[in-house]
């Protein structure tokens, strides 16, 4: 992490977040936050820990690396950082604050957690404390009540929903990153390789090790492309694979960039490369519409007319594709929501969330996996997700079902070991139009 001050945008991004937070303070009738960066999580039994996150609500504030952190606000005054830096040498310590954090808040190093807390000294009794260390806060007198208050947690995920130019400009470089990788992971499936061998071309390419990646990487070959979050990276091939999809991202400054590609090798199943190109225009065309006012849940139901427009093109399903819509047939092709909100997470706080109380919205009741029931606003970023899919367990109850006569069952069957397809973009929706981050370093 760079410890220059290139980013005039981080100043604007921590003033804005003392002003949002003020805010919330207000409303839920305390005057101080304490944000933990977070405890290592270690294996039971074991002395391993997993790769450590920090608490989302403090990479929001400063990308500090490192767990027992403790940012302290309170509205009026420069916000402070109490960050411990342990004096070991089995283990890197965490890299120091970068300067342009230090710019922003007064920054307070101390070597273990009992002493972050000392520093922190006695909370008040209208301090709230965000964090996952609830029973460490609480032994240092934080009241019940002020423990991840929900009313006060929900107005910070909603804060989350707009992003700075400073987050923006993090997932730019994200996907900036990301992209040669892609490319990478692309031509060494065009060469012939194994998923294990694909994968690593990505990460070599990325230059990060794995536990850098913001999630697992999905790698699948051929049949593979059916399992939505397929986490195997075969290490052998009998023969040469005709479709890969991979979904795929990056960090920068803490924020991921979430992308998928599905590619076919000469060879591939005519139908199945009909479908891509058909799904290509599909998912471009949705990058473009889903654009301020319009209702995501729409926008996810546009994408099922569009399968099923595709599924009845390609003769899959033998009815008309309104028809085919209305009678749900689209819902084993495409079993996963249109896409989610982007940013620290990858599947981003608050797409459920309608209002900054946090009061929650469901997805439609036949579509439990739409992670985004918002209507689109200015600043938020997504990613537009759509796929198809040929996947034998969901299909299965429709073959006996009231509708099977709709399905070309053979072409199904044939079509099964093409796995699937799943294109995904990352869209900051601009004032006037959507800037697809993606395209613009990943144009195919
Ligand atoms: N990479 C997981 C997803 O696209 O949601
Ligand atoms: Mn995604
Ligand atoms: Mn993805």
């Amino acid at each position: 992490m760079s410890t220059t001050a290139p980013f005039a945008s981080y100043s604007a991004h921590v003033a804005a977040r003392a002003a949002t937070t003020a805010r919330a303070l207000q409303e839920t009738g305390f005057d101080r936050l304490l944000i933990h960066s977070g405890t290592p999580f270690t294996y039971f039994a074991d002395d391993n820990d997993a790769p450590f996150h920090s608490t989302p609500a403090f990479a929001h504030w400063a990308p500090v690396e490192g767990p027992h952190h403790i940012l302290d606000f309170a509205p009026g005054r420069r916000p402070r950082l109490v960050r411990v830096q342990p004096r070991d040498f089995w283990y890197a310590p965490p890299a120091p604050a970068p300067d342009f954090v230090r710019a922003e808040f007064d920054v307070v190093e101390v070597s273990t957690p009992a002493a972050a807390w000392k520093e922190i000294g006695s909370p008040g009794p209208r301090t709230a404390f965000v964090g996952g260390a609830a029973e460490e806060a609480s032994e240092n007198g934080i009241a019940p009540a002020g423990l991840n208050p929900k009313p006060l947690v929900a107005r910070l995920d909603w804060e989350r929903t707009y992003k700075s130019d400073w987050e923006v400009e993090a997932l730019i470089a994200a996907t900036a990153k990301a992209a040669p990788a892609h490319r990478a992971a692309e031509a060494a499936f065009r060469a012939g390789d194994p998923e294990i061998d694909i994968h690593h071309a990505y990460l070599t390419a990325l230059g990060d090790v794995e536990d850098a990646l913001p999630y697992t990487s999905i790698v699948g070959l051929d049949h593979h492309a059916a399992t939505l979050h397929y986490h195997g990276k075969s290490g052998r091939q009998t023969t040469k694979a005709r479709v890969f999809l991979i979904d795929a991202g990056a960090t920068t400054r803490g924020y991921a960039s979430d992308i998928t590609r599905t590619y076919v090798a000469p060879g591939a199943d005519p139908v199945f490369v009909r479908l891509l190109e058909g799904m290509k225009t599909l998912q471009a065309d949705l990058c473009v519409t889903s654009r301020p006012g319009k209702s995501y849940v729409d926008l996810h139901f546009e994408t099922h007319r569009g399968v099923a427009a595709l599924l009845a093109e390609a003769g899959i399903l033998r009815i008309p594709a309104d028809e085919a819509f209305e009678k749900g047939l689209t819902y084993p092709f495409l079993p996963h929501g249109l896409g989610h909100f982007l940013g620290i997470q990858v599947h981003d706080v608050a797409g459920r969330q309608v209002d900054r109380e946090g009061t929650i919205a469901p997805p439609p009741a036949r579509h439990p996996a739409l992670r985004t029931t918002r209507v689109i606003e200015e600043r938020m970023v997504f990613t537009i997700e759509p796929g198809l899919y040929f996947i034998p367990m969901l299909l299965e109850p429709f073959r006996a079902g009231p509708h099977a006569a709709a399905f070309d069952w053979a072409l199904v069957d044939r079509l099964v070991p093409s796995g699937g397809i799943r294109i995904e973009d990352n869209v900051f929706v601009g004032t006037g139009a959507n800037r697809n981050l993606t395209r613009e370093f990943l144009p195919d």
